[in-house]
Parts: C-alpha cells; structure tokens; sequence
C-alpha cells in the first residue's frame, strides 16, 4: 500500500513517516518547507533505512499537486500540511484560511479527480472550543475561537459533505491533543522557528539554555494547582494512531472521528516538575498573567480510538520528557546544527 504524507517534513508528518515505513508501507512526501527542514526526511531514511520520494511542492499550486498524482499511484493520503500557530492566524486570518483551506480543496479534488478515496485529516481538540465537562468525548459541541482552530472546523464540515456527495471517500478524522515528545533515535523532533508557541518546546529551550525563563500563563485556574491543565501526548503513539487509521479504514467508505490523546491531564507546573526530573536541569519558571483564548482545563475520553481503531498510547509522561530532552539536547539548534 502506498501512501501519500501531505507536510510529511514537520513534526508529526515527519514520525509518522518513521512508523509507516516500519510498519511496511510504501510512501511519498508533498511539502513546500514552509515551516520545516528537509533534514528532517534525511533523518528518517537514516533511521528506517528506507527511501521514498519527496516532492517540494505547494499544495495551494493545482497543476504540480496534480503532477504528484500522476507520477505515483497512491491508495491514500494523511494530510498533515496546514498552518498552526494560533496566534499569528489572529493577525494573518486571511493567510491561514487560504493555505488550510484551499490547500486542503485543492487535494481532495485532485484525490477525487485521480480516483484516491482514502484520507486520514489532521484536526485539533481545539475544535471542541472551551468544554463544558470533561473528559472530552467526539460529540461534544464544537466551536472555536480562533482563525487556525476555524480553519480545522471548516475542513472537517467540508469533508463530512464531500462524503454525502460521493460515498466512495473514506475520511478518518483524529483530534489530536497535546503532541510532545520525539521519536527515541533523537534524530527527529520538534523544531519550532523563532520562539516557541507551545509549552513543551518553550520548557526545553529553558532547559537548554536557550531561554531565561518560562512564563506561567496564570496560576488561578479552577485546576489541581491553579495552572492549566492538558493531555500530553508522544509524538510516537499519535503517529502510531495514523498507521492504524489508514490500516483499519481505508476502503471503507463513511466518516469517522477519533481523539488522540492518553486521557490523562498534567498541568503546568507538572509538566516543569516532570521535565526537570528527566533532564536534571533546572527550569526557571515566573508567573504571568493567563494568556488570552487559554481554556483552564483539557484532556480526552479516547476510548472511541480504543474500541474502533485498536490504538492506545503507551507511552507516559515519563518517557515523553525522556524523548523530548534527547532531541533538544543532541540538536539545541533543531535541524541547523
Ligand atoms: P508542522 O508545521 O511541523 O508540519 C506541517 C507541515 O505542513 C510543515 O512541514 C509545512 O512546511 C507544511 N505545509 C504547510 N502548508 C503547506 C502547503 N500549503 N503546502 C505544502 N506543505 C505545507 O506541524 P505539526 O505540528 O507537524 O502539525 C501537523 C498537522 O497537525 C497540522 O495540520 C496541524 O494543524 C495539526 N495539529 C498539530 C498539533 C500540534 O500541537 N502540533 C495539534 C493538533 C493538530
Ligand atoms: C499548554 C499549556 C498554556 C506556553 C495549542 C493550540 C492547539 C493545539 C496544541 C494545534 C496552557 C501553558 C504555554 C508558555 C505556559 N495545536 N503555557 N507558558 O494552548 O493547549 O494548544 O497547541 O492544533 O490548537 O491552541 O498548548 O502548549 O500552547 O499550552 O504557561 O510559554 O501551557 O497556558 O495551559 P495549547 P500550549
């Protein structure tokens, strides 16, 4: 079975190409290299000691995206190609909605046009906007509160109707929650541009010393200490979710919805503690004001995984701070050593 990764280059395209190529699939990359570094592939052939092509293509661009079609038959794609810094989506709205969405149009049209029925679609537990309970279960209310997280939202209604109108497709949507980590080799990772977004890189940058001091955004939340809660998840098991999808759905035509997460919250301040303990480094921390659009708390019920795709995580906090100081601390500079 071939696969096509769309943003196979980044973070989680880059470990799920790892767990395909292991598992015994053949696969193919489309990524323009906006927000990653060819090394990255580099790396995953060296650590799976298998080869695949790679095509330095923008999905916004129809006619090459086409090409990627007819130059290799594909059985289906895992699109991971999208933007996802929430708050520059705030400030370049219009940016995310085309390259998302249109990049997103472009690929079902030409799947459909080349007779590829089979897509697993990145989605984001941000569609469940701020929940009313919890653990977050899939039919939960969705909304959101941001251009990227709408973006994901509008992708997922589009994919839904595109099933009503041609029930050949076979669409698998995975909600992830919080991926960190990285793949156990240390030879690939998480390698934001400029300053991090997200906590867990923001953590081992401190750790590093790249940067002075974490800032804890608020330390009032109606948590088990006052700081925000979220369901980590490694890297590897999400990845892992994605072989299963494409093992267990393709060629079953319908929509299905799943959560990636373990289940299990771990705020803030744990997260500090628990990054400490396997770096044995100190990771100074001051506490800030909440940051605007923050939810208090957030993890999933992802028994749905369990039962339908036969996924679990099974690695824990432990290991996902294991994993991530590996990668930090043999490449403190990412793919630019
Ligand atoms: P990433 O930025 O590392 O990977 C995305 C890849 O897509 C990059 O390599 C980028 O160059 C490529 N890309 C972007 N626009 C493109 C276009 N128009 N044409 C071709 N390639 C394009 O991000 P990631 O963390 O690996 O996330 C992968 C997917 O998962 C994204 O869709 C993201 O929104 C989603 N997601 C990520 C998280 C997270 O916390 N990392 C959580 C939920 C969902
Ligand atoms: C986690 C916790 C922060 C940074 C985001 C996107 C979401 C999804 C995953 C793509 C929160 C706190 C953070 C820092 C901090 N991405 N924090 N200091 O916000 O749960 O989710 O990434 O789909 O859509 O919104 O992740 O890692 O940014 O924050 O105190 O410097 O860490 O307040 O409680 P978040 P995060």
């Amino acid at each position: 079975m071939k696969i096509l990764v769309t943003g196979g280059a980044g973070f989680i395209g880059s470990h799920t190409c790892v767990e395909l190529l292991n598992g015994g699939y053949e696969i193919a990359v489309l990524d323009n290299l906006c927000n990653s570094n060819i090394k990255s592939l580099e790396r995953v052939k060296e650590i799976t000691g298998k080869t695949f092509n790679f095509y330095n293509v923008d999905l916004l661009d129809y006619e090459a995206t086409d090409k990627v079609f007819k130059n290799e038959k594909f059985d289906a794609v895992i699109h991971f190609a999208g933007l996802k810094a929430v708050g520059e989506s705030v400030e370049k709205p219009l940016l995310y909605y085309h390259n998302n969405i249109t990049g997103t149009l472009n690929l079902l049209d030409i799947m459909r046009k080349n007779g590829v029925f089979n897509i697993v679609f990145s989605s984001s537990a941000t569609v469940y906007g701020s929940p009313k309970s919890l653990p977050i279960k899939e039919d939960f209310p969705l909304s959101t509160t941001n251009p990227y997280g709408s973006t994901k939202l509008m992708i997922e209604g589009i994919l839904n109707d595109l099933y009503k109108a041609d029930n050949r497709f076979s669409v698998t949507i995975l909600r992830y929650f919080n991926p960190i980590g990285a793949h156990e080799s240390g030879k690939i990772g998480e390698d934001p541009k400029g300053i991090p977004n997200n906590l867990m890189p923001y953590i081992q940058q401190v750790a590093i010393g790249k940067l002075p001091i974490l800032s804890v955004f608020g330390n009032k939340y109606p948590t088990k200490d006052g700081t925000g809660v979220r369901d980590y998840i490694h890297v590897v098991d999400l990845s892992v979710a994605h072989v299963k999808a494409v093992e267990k759905k393709s060629g079953q035509p319908g929509v299905y919805v799943y959560n990636v997460g373990t289940g299990n919250g771990y705020s803030v301040l744990e997260m500090v503690k628990a990054f400490e303990k396997a770096s044995g480094k100190e990771v100074k921390y001051k506490i800030c004001p909440n940051r605007p659009g923050d939810i208090a708390a957030c993890y999933a019920d992802a028994s749905k995984a369990e039962e339908e795709l036969d996924w679990t995580a099974k690695f824990g906090l432990e290991e996902m701070c294991r994993d991530g100081w590996n990668w930090q601390k043999n490449n403190p500079n990412g793919y630019e050593d």
